[in-house]
């Protein structure tokens, strides 16, 4: 996949700091993380950390964490669950968008550089700010919505084979690696809801038991809200958690076809 392009308030200084690992140390593998405070009124700059492999965890997250605890406390990023659940710690390592606590380090060659998600305004250092993309995620009204009353005596049921219609969208952890990645969401993010919130809708419009599937599609069918989708796919190969937001646009696309019929 070519390398995405960089995030927005990207000119990059050529000043960088350099922080050398120990001399002992005989295991180093070098970072270079995008580093950008608001604060200072300076552009970005690139620093270089290098870390001792021996005496850290076997993952980007391991190396970031050790970096902000024993080198340079000002780093700054997200993360909360370290296991591929929360999608807080979503950044471009070595030219894709994934999970630093899934990435393994020895998967890398040569240099680890690390980047914010792509094409988004950042908060800080590799912290970007999703404002709109929630903003969007609330806007398909991610919850079962419903007309007729519930059973008297128990919860709306779903067969086996309802609830199978829900794998592969309901494991999406909303971690924005997919959006971030699509070419149509970088220059119309404004409008384009882009794949991750569009695998959500679908995640809805695909349950059995909600019944605004009407409402939702008539939500979705605008110009740029779904159809600035170009099948260009970067959000399938890029997805930490092999999900399949293109199928899943494919698959609403096709439902709005079909009600026109
Ligand atoms: Fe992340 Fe995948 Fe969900 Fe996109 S579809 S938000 S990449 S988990
Ligand atoms: Fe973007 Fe994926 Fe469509 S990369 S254009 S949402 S297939
Ligand atoms: Fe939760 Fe990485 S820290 S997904």
């Amino acid at each position: 996949m070519a390398e995405f392009t960089l995030p927005k308030n990207s000119k990059i200084r050529k000043d960088g700091k350099v922080y050398k690992a120990d001399k002992t140390a005989t295991n180093v593998k070098v970072f270079k993380v995008y580093r950008y405070d608001p604060d200072s009124g300076e552009n970005p700059r690139i620093d270089t950390y290098e870390v001792d492999l021996d005496k850290c965890g076997p993952m980007v997250l391991d190396a970031i964490i050790k970096i902000k605890n024993e080198i340079d406390s000002t780093l700054t990023f997200r993360r909360s669950c370290r296991e591929g659940i929360c999608g807080s710690c979503a950044m471009n390592i070595d030219g894709t968008n994934t999970l630093a606590c899934t990435k393994a380090i020895e998967d890398i060659k040569g240099d680890v550089k690390i980047y914010p998600l792509p094409h988004q305004p950042v908060v800080k250092d590799l912290v970007p700010d999703l404002t709109n993309f929630y903003a969007q995620y609330a806007s398909i009204e991610p919850w079962i919505k419903t007309k007729t009353p519930p059973p008297p005596d128990r919860e709306r049921l779903q067969s086996p084979e309802d609830r199978d219609k829900l794998d592969g969208l309901y494991e999406c952890i909303l971690c924005a690696c997919c959006s971030t990645a699509c070419p149509s969401y970088w220059w119309n993010s404004e409008r384009y809801l882009g794949p991750a919130i569009l695998l959500q809708a679908r995640r809805w419009l695909a349950d059995s038991r909600d019944e605004a599937t009407g409402e939702r599609l008539d939500n979705l069918e605008d110009p740029y809200r779904l159809y600035r989708c170009h099948t260009i796919m970067n959000c399938t190969k890029t997805c930490p958690k092999g999900l399949n937001p293109a199928k899943a646009i494919a698959e609403t696309r096709q439902d709005l076809v079909k009600r026109k019929v």
